[in-house]
């Protein structure tokens, strides 16, 4: 019997009940796990919950933990602990204690406080970058140089660390034009000024805090589109491509902010343009962190733009999922997540596939009054039963989900055309009590216009 076993390559994975397993698989179910994997997800919002959601769905899958998590990742698999996301001894304990069998990080300030090398360090799997290679994210100092070293395509830029010099490049540059403060900024670190006095004014915001350092680019016009790969040793899996809505208000009016709806894949833009993505900017970027002692490993999310030339350029790098898009791409994935993050970290070639692109999952965010420059607390949350909902910033109080953040939730749903999802997706929020909440409604129109 136990030649009909498949190998195991992991030594740290303890095959718990040989005597189930093999019932298992008789039964024509070939669990390589017994059904005993546990995960940490870390982080707390909607990106969290659906990459919870999507582990869980495995049979491989006992246990899905996700810390801190919050009070709407309800499903039975899943437990939310509470352990910061900051707190890197913490996690690295309960992922000891819990005999994990790996840790997957959500958010960007996790990777840039070294979550990940702390796992390393105590000899614990986990599916991310290090310290030095989320630097493709948290400087965007640092990505320029990575694209000016190996060639990849982005906007021309200067950077500067006191504001005289900076503001006389601007002057010189004139309007349109991007001004991006240099660390992380949850998305809303970026003016796009088209006029002069605005990006003026971005500069003067930005250096009015100690050790101000901002990245000024060209201004690129096109259509912008996320494209997600697993990387790990070189090895490259990309995902299909969404598009995600950055601005606050309908028509792309309003300040940026972390994303407000999502959909995928975006079938406006064309094949060629997603290869040329991958041959020219994934590929080279991740072979330049190889030659740069950075080696990346987790979710490479590059911010994609088809500029009005004809030419993919790169806006950003993310060194982890984007948030919304994550929300529309992973209901997408029709294998096994927890099976191909363990095969990609051991060297194996995971099984990846998608929903073919006769259908389009499409999200939008509900975020609370005042979101991006702050948010309305303590609002009471809809009943939302039968709804796929990604939870983000919420608390519970007396048995209640409250708002506790900018962005709340997020409702998705999958139909055979963008126009299709869209209307499903507002048929539902139209129904919902939302006093205090805002959300945008066009969301995918520009997927359904072209
Ligand atoms: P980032 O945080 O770098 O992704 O920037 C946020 C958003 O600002 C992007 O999604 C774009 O919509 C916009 N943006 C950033 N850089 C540029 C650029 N060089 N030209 C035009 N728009 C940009
Ligand atoms: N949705 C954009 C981001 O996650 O950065």
């Amino acid at each position: 019997m136990k030649q009909g076993l498949p190998e195991i390559r992991n030594p740290n994975i303890d095959i718990k009940s040989v005597e189930n397993f093999s019932a298992d698989f008789l039964n024509g179910v070939k669990l390589r796990y017994n059904g005993a994997m546990k995960i940490l997800v870390i982080g707390s919002g909607g990106r969290e919950h659906a990459l919870a959601k999507k582990f869980a769905e495995s049979p491989e899958v006992e246990k899905v933990f996700v810390a801190p998590g919050n009070p709407g990742m309800t499903l039975s698999k899943i437990e939310s602990v509470g352990i910061s996301e900051l707190d890197n001894a913490g996690l690295v304990d309960f992922a000891g204690s819990q005999a994990i069998d790996f840790a997957f990080v959500g958010p960007e300030t996790a990777l840039a406080n070294g979550v990940v090398d702390a796992f390393q360090a105590a000899g614990l799997k986990i599916f991310g970058p290090t310290q030095a290679a989320a630097q493709i994210e948290a400087s965007k100092d640092f990505a320029k140089g990575i694209m000016a070293k190996y060639g990849v395509p982005t906007a021309a830029y200067a950077t500067f660390t006191e504001l005289a010099p900076a503001l006389s490049y601007v002057g010189k540059k004139g309007a349109p034009i991007v001004v991006k403060a240099d660390g992380l900024a949850a998305g809303k670190g970026v003016t796009v000024a088209f006029e002069l006095a605005d990006a003026k004014k971005a500069l003067e915001d930005i250096f009015s805090l100690p050790d101000g350092k901002v990245v000024i680019e060209e201004y690129l016009d096109g259509e912008e589109f996320s494209l997600f790969s697993f990387v790990h040793e070189g090895r490259i899996y990309p995902m299909p491509i969404a598009q995600d809505h950055k601005r606050a208000y309908d028509g792309d009016k309003g300040p940026n902010t972390g994303g407000m709806g999502a959909y995928s894949p975006v079938s406006h833009i064309p094949d060629w343009a997603v290869r040329e993505g991958l041959d020219k900017i994934v590929k080279p970027t991740v072979a330049g962190m190889i030659a740069e002692g950075k080696s990346f490993t987790g979710v490479l999310y590059a911010g994609l733009i088809l500029t009005t030339s004809g030419i993919v350029k790169t806006i950003e790098f993310n060194a982890r999922f984007g948030d919304p898009e994550t929300q529309v791409v992973l209901p997408r994935l029709t294998s096994d997540l927890a099976l191909a993050i363990d095969a990609i970290l051991d060297g194996r070639e995971p099984e990846l596939t998608w929903l073919d692109e006769g259908s389009v999952t499409l999200g939008v965010v509900v975020a609370s009054e005042g979101y991006p420059a702050s948010s309305t607390n303590g609002l009471i949350l809809p009943e939302m039963t039968n709804l796929d909902v990604a939870y983000a910033g919420v608390a519970e109080k007396d048995g209640k989900l409250i708002s506790n953040g900018g962005r709340v939730f997020l409702i998705s749903e999958t139909g055979n055309t963008v126009a299709q999802a869209q209307k499903s997706v507002y048929a539902k929020l139209e129904k919902l009590d939302l006093n205090g909440f805002f959300y945008r409604h066009d969301i995918g129109s520009r997927g359904v216009e072209s």
